[in-house]
């Protein structure tokens, strides 16, 4: 039987990421909740590759001061390669990296500005939690952190759901090593991002962002699907 969407589209529709969250730190039981709604995740051949570290209290307190050690020696130990080629996806980037300096009153020239920027990323940006997302080194990966993937957008959605928010964060992954040794977690897992939560700061300025969203004939083509591009 089709059930209802709304709810469902109220929720996607309006997860965010917070770049400033309050102190308070989540209950255990909506923890527990969260985590269980992201092990609902689909995967390839059920493999569930995911494995999650989380941290709380005075651990979160000392791994943030171990990520801000290693970016003041400049020590970066990604296990994954970036960029965005030189096109539309730069292009996008930029955007976004504009449009989130322009909430912080940061120009983009600023280098101390853009520095604090990343070290507010190193300290889970005030959240008092942080959910590392590790996965097994399988072929490319590239499967593997599809189904990463999937496990952190319902891990999103389900904090939503609650009222409350997480940000993903591909900048944590980028002191993979620091954060391995920290957590005791062996080489041959790879850190592919982060996700700092909590409660967002309504008060905020960083958080007054409004993302947008190309309109959906950019990403989709249809094929003997009628009506459904009709509308803009
Ligand atoms: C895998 C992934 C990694 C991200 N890494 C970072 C990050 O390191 N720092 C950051 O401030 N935002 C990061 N973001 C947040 C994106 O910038 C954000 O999702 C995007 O701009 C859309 O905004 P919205 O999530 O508010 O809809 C990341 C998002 C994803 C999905």
């Amino acid at each position: 039987m089709p059930g209802t969407t709304s709810a469902f589209t109220e929720i996607a529709r309006s997860r965010r990421s917070p770049r400033h969250f309050l102190p308070t730190a989540l209950s255990p039981s909506d923890i527990r909740g969260v985590l269980e709604d992201a092990q609902t995740a689909p995967s390839n051949s059920n493999t569930q590759p995911w494995s999650v570290h989380v941290v709380s209290g005075a651990a979160r307190d000392a791994l943030a001061k171990e990520l801000l050690r290693a970016e003041e020696e400049g020590w970066t130990s990604p296990d994954f390669t970036d960029g965005y080629g030189d096109g539309l996806y730069l292009e996008r980037s930029r955007a976004l990296g504009a449009s989130v300096y322009r909430t912080r009153g940061v120009e983009r020239s600023d280098r101390d500005g853009r520095r604090a920027a990343v070290r507010e990323n190193l300290e889970f940006y005030g959240a008092p939690h942080a959910a590392f997302l590790f996965m097994p080194a399988l072929g490319d990966g590239v499967r593997t952190a599809g189904d990463i993937g999937m496990y952190a957008q319902n891990f999103l959605l389900s904090l939503a759901a609650r009222g409350l928010a997480g940000i993903p964060q591909t900048v944590l992954g980028v002191y993979a090593d620091t954060v391995r040794e920290f957590l005791g977690v062996p080489a041959e897992l790879k850190l592919l991002f982060g996700i700092s939560f909590g409660m967002a700061d309504p008060a905020a300025p960083v958080n007054t962002l409004r993302t947008e969203r190309v309109p959906l004939q950019r990403s989709v083509v249809l094929h003997d699907t009628p009506g459904v591009l009709d509308r803009p």
